[in-house]
């Protein structure tokens, strides 16, 4: 029987997107450079320089898997720390030998002092949060004013065509060639998972909302992935939201 393609609510997201990442941790890395046709990481680099990361810089990479943009960011000589709570692949990730720090954490609750980081940095993941602003209100809190947060995301191209071919490729090549070289739900998972990212004025506001300013998107590959940028505002207000569950 064919497994159905699940989208968690709130109560389950945590566990099933845990779980799914832990099963498809040992092929992760082919299937990302495969289907985004070995442009992920041009896109990562581009998010490191995004970030301005350089040496002696302490940088946390919230959802950061098997470590691809923590090896990025650890090449410019910074201190980086990836946090992921998936042991599936951050045991990916300290197998591939990156000079880098690895905790197994939510990273709605980050096990790091206040104004700790001057860069916060997260590839992919944010879709996967189970409460977005949740986490960016931890990312406002440990980063120093003046740090630099950097997310990347897919995105949906706005051109007609590119748009319809995208959707072509996203809704039904990929699901495909995960099934076929890796996992059928996971890889079906990915496109749906897309309505769990708000848009770009919702998520400006989430970003701002959270003690950030200076928020700027950068569109990639004519919209089929993103580039969110913002810096910590001066202040020590606490902007952690009164609610921990994501609209969606
Ligand atoms: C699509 S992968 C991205 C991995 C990596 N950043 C990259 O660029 O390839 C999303 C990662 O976020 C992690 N993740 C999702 N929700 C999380 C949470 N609440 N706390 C920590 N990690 C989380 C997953 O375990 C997974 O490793």
């Amino acid at each position: 029987m064919k497994e159905r393609p699940v989208l968690p609510d709130a109560a389950d997201k945590a566990a099933v997107v845990r779980a799914m990442f832990d099963r498809i941790a040992p092929r992760y890395d082919v299937l990302n450079r495969l289907i985004s046709l070995w442009l992920d990481q041009g896109w990562r680099r581009r998010a490191v320089r995004a970030a301005g990361i350089g040496a002696g810089d302490r940088v946390i990479d919230l959802g950061c898997g098997t470590g691809d943009l923590s090896a990025l960011a650890a090449r410019t000589g910074a201190w980086v720390v990836g946090v992921d709570f998936a042991g599936q692949m951050l045991a990916g990730a300290r197998r591939r030998g990156i000079r880098a720090d690895w905790v197994q954490s939510d990273a709605g609750r980050l096990p790091f002092p206040s104004a700790w980081a001057d860069a916060v940095v997260s590839g992919f993941a944010l879709r996967n949060f189970v409460s977005i602003p949740t986490v960016l209100a931890e990312s406002a809190r440990v980063l120093q004013a003046g740090g630099r947060l950097v997310l990347i995301e897919v995105d949906t191209p706005t051109n007609g065509l590119l748009r319809r071919a995208h959707a072509v490729y996203f809704n039904r090549i990929v699901p495909q060639l995960g099934a076929l070289l890796s996992d059928a739900a996971a890889y079906a998972y990915l496109p749906r998972s897309v309505s769990y990212l708000p848009d770009s004025r919702e998520l400006q506001r989430l970003i701002e909302s959270a003690g950030f300013e200076r928020v700027s998107k950068q569109r990639l590959c004519g919209g089929a992935a993103q580039i969110v940028r913002a810096v910590r505002a001066e202040g020590s207000a606490d902007h952690r939201p009164q609610h921990s569950t994501q609209k969606m």
